[in-house]
């Protein structure tokens, strides 16, 4: 399956989906790199690794017609699946629906707990003996929808928000390739789909 990812910032994420993508047993392919900075660390290095990119600031466009700009693009690179890795704007509605159960997010905490910002302050501040990260699909709700793969990360005596930040971050990059290559496998077995079908019915 072809993938575009939206980034904002540095991309880490990107990259190793983009390098897990290369392995033999990858079922995504990621066809456009796209973001609403064209500042974004991430975008050198996908075109570096050959990967097309777009980028257009969101900065004195409505929402509308920046998300048009940004679907517009995904689409014409032939993109199935839109894969948020750091992107940092809310998508519309509209946009969202349209890409229902075909857009994943990465969230760095164990969700449904702290959705939003500074999570991993807020988990060291409760005490949490974890923090963590989690992979969901995107729905209107913001960190709210089904998540697809989640894994935990200790909380040491002494951590900080930025320590804390970084070690799941190596968590990110392990959980999200593998949530998403199983998640686009899943995509194209006819029985898992009739099961989300009856579900959605329901
Ligand atoms: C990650 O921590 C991710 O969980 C959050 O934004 C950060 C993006 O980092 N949504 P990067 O740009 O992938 O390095």
């Amino acid at each position: 399956a072809k993938v575009a990812i939206f980034i904002s910032g540095r991309g880490s994420n990107m990259a190793a989906l983009l390098y897990a993508s290369l392995l033999p047993d990858s079922t995504y392919e990621v066809c456009l790199v796209a973001a609403n900075d064209p500042d974004a660390e991430g975008l050198t290095l996908a075109s570096a690794e050959g990967v097309p990119t777009f980028a257009l600031s969101h900065k004195g466009r409505t929402r509308a017609d920046h998300d048009a700009a940004m679907e517009a693009a995904a689409k014409e690179a032939g993109a199935q699946y839109i894969v948020l890795a750091g992107y940092m704007r809310i998508l519309s509605p509209e946009f969202v629906s349209r890409w229902q159960g075909r857009m994943l997010n990465i969230h760095p905490s164990l969700l449904p707990k702290y959705p939003g910002l500074d999570t991993h302050a807020r988990a060291i501040e409760a005490g949490d003996s974890h923090g963590g990260v989690s992979v969901h699909l995107v729905t209107e709700e913001l960190d709210a929808g089904e998540v697809l793969g989640s894994l935990p990360v200790a909380i040491r005596a002494g951590e900080t928000a930025d320590s804390l930040a970084e070690r799941v971050r190596f968590a990110e990059h392990q959980l999200y390739p593998r949530v998403l290559s199983d998640y686009v496998s899943r995509g194209s077995d006819p029985g898992y789909l009739l099961e989300k079908v009856r579900a959605l019915a329901l």
